[in-house]
This record gives C-alpha cells, sequence and structure tokens, in this order.
C-alpha cells in the first residue's frame, strides 16, 4: 500500500508520541471506587477463597487497608457489612453499632477527604439471602415483598447517613427505592447524603464469588423477580429513567464487561453521572487465568478497566482498584 489516504493509519500510530497524544481513554485513580467487606470481630483478615487477594476485613485491619488505599490514591470506598446475626427482616442492617456503620465514621473521622460510598441491601443481613422482606404465597412459593422492603432500605440508608457516609447506594433493584431513601435522608436533614442507585443490576452469574464472600446466597429461589433480565436490555432504560426520575445523583450500570452496550446507551440518554461495576466474577475470572499463567494480569485489567470506561462510564468500581492505583 502506498500513498493517501491508505497510510494513514499508520502515520496516526507510528509515532509513540504521537500514539500517547491521541490516548483520549485514560483511566485515572481518580475514578476507580474499591469495594470493601468489613464484618464484626477484631484482627480479622479473612481471604475469600473464589477471590485471591480480596479479604473479609474487621473495622480495624480495614482501617488499615483505607489508609494504605487513600495513599496510593485512591479516593473513594464501597463499603458492604458482613453481620454475625442474620434475620428474617435482616434487621442488622440499620443497626448504628453495625461494622459499616462504624467503619464509615472511623474512615470519615481519620480521612475526610475519603469518600465514603456504603451498599444499601438486605441480602448480607437476610437468614432466606434475598434482597428484601420475603413474602410466602399460600402456594408455598415465596417471592419479595417490594412495598415492606422500601421501608427496611429506607432505614438501613439513614443508619448509614448517621454514621457519616456520604453517598448511600441502594442495590435491592426494589421499585421506588431511591424515592423511598431520599425521602427519609431529607426527613431527617440528610439533605448532602447522596445516592448513587444500581440503577441497571442484571441477574447476574456472575455475582457468585461476591455471594460467596457475603455469605449472601439465596436459600432457595433466585433474584430474577427483581433483578434484570440480560435478554431485555430496553427494560434498562425504563429503570435508569425511573431512578432519575425518584432522584438519584449517580447511575450505576453492573456487571460492567458483558454490558458495555447497556453502559454506552445510558450514557448516551442520560446527564448524570455513570459508575460501571466490575463485579466478582470478572475480577474472579481473570485473576483465575491470570494465576495459571494463561494471561498476562496487568495486561488484561488494564485493557478491559479501559474498555469500561471507554463506553461511557465515569466511575469505575472494581476489586482491582487497588493493583490499578499501583500501575497507572
Ligand atoms: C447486594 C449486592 C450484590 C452485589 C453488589 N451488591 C450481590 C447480588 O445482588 O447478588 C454483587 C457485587 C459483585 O458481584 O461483586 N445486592
Ligand atoms: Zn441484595
Amino acid at each position: 500500500m502506498t500513498g493517501y489516504p491508505e497510510r494513514r493509519l499508520r502515520r496516526l500510530r507510528g509515532s509513540a508520541t504521537l500514539r500517547e497524544m491521541l490516548a483520549g481513554v485514560r483511566l485515572r485513580r481518580e475514578e476507580l471506587i474499591a469495594p470493601l467487606f468489613v464484618c464484626e470481630g477484631g484482627n480479622v483478615r479473612r481471604e475469600i477463597p473464589s477471590m485471591p487477594g480480596q479479604f473479609q476485613l474487621s473495622d480495624d485491619a480495614a482501617m488499615d487497608a483505607v489508609r494504605r488505599w487513600a495513599d496510593k490514591g485512591l479516593r473513594a470506598v464501597l463499603l458492604f457489612g458482613i453481620p454475625d446475626r442474620k434475620d428474617e427482616e435482616g434487621s442488622s442492617a440499620w443497626d448504628d453499632g453495625a461494622a459499616v456503620q462504624r467503619l464509615a465514621a472511623q474512615v470519615k473521622r481519620a480521612l475526610p477527604q475519603m469518600l465514603v460510598i456504603t451498599d444499601v441491601c438486605l441480602c448480607e443481613y437476610t437468614s432466606h439471602g434475598h434482597c428484601g422482606t420475603v413474602m410466602r404465597r399460600p402456594d408455598g412459593s415465596a417471592d419479595v415483598d417490594n412495598d415492606a422492603t422500601l421501608q427496611s432500605l429506607a432505614k438501613a440508608a439513614l443508619s448509614h447517613a448517621r454514621a457519616g457516609a456520604d453517598i448511600v447506594a441502594p442495590s435491592a433493584m426494589m421499585d421506588g427505592q431511591v424515592r423511598a431513601i431520599r425521602e427519609a435522608l431529607d426527613a431527617a436533614g440528610f439533605h448532602d447524603t447522596g445516592i448513587m442507585s444500581y440503577a441497571v443490576k442484571f441477574a447476574s452469574s456472575l455475582y457468585g464469588p461476591f455471594r460467596e464472600a457475603a455469605q449472601s446466597a439465596p436459600g432457595c429461589g433466585d433474584r430474577r423477580s427483581y433483578q434484570m433480565d440480560y435478554r431485555a436490555p430496553r427494560q434498562a432504560m425504563l429503570e435508569a429513567a425511573a431512578d432519575v426520575d425518584e432522584g438519584a445523583d449517580i447511575l450505576m450500570v453492573k456487571p460492567a464487561g458483558a454490558y458495555l452496550d447497556v453502559i454506552a446507551e445510558v450514557r448516551r440518554r442520560f446527564d448524570l453521572p455513570l459508575a460501571a461495576y466490575h463485579v466478582s466474577g470478572e475480577y474472579s475470572c481473570i485473576m483465575a487465568a491470570a494465576r495459571n499463567g494463561w494471561i498476562d494480569l496487568r495486561a488484561v485489567v488494564l485493557e478491559t478497566t479501559s474498555a469500561v470506561k471507554r463506553a461511557g462510564a465515569d466511575l469505575v468500581i472494581t476489586y482491582f482498584a487497588e493493583s490499578l492505583a499501583e500501575w497507572l
């Protein structure tokens, strides 16, 4: 090939300097959010078997991790609680003295610049593992009672706000959860506490390792009556529109890598900041292959995370946040 225009792309890529100048998609530490599993007890550091390199940490050990992350330039954490006691209602979720609430308060005291985001759901706290209050039908089958769950989610969000959370992140996929939480926060004077809604959350097999980490796999049934069907992508736009309307400040799509089309479409349609959650199964797949020497961990993590950003996410929630902070 010779001459114009066939050699245009070679001209654009041939110079390392020009390549760097044209690399418009650039990950920054500032746009990463690191998930953290906090459990009860002291000096606990329990590695999660299906998520090598990720731990259940008691609040003291978690503080060490958050300090280390801050030193590496990370700005935000997303907290998940692992309670000692689960019950039918998931009542530990709104216990002001529970691990998430204690850790949120400690982080805000020691590192006021660190943004504390808390996951608001009940599946980690309920004995049955569902994301809300379960009602049993006369025929013996069970389903989640959407409206009864809203009050529990609002109580949990309020408890997190009292502890000092900057942003609460409802992940239960109950209809009306953003409005219920916004009203509860406003009524209690927490006008400045934000809501990052898991607006578009698919019923995904990629949450498997998380459910091991949080011991939250449903005892019976699954989450398909409230999480989204991946075969019906247009419903994602209805979910996102509803959350915008109800008062969400930041939208989220989850999982990330298999849903880049959805990220791009939400980006195009809505002007709120958009987060994407690179979930536990995505982490585990990459780690497993890397540990077998089948892929280059660093290269694959940079490539997949950049893809999430390129699709349109402003923020990326990823278990690779600490590694990325070192590499970037
Ligand atoms: C709670 C919640 C889950 C995840 C985030 N919040 C689990 C689920 O819905 O089953 C999954 C995150 C991950 O897989 O990393 N509802
Ligand atoms: Zn849940």
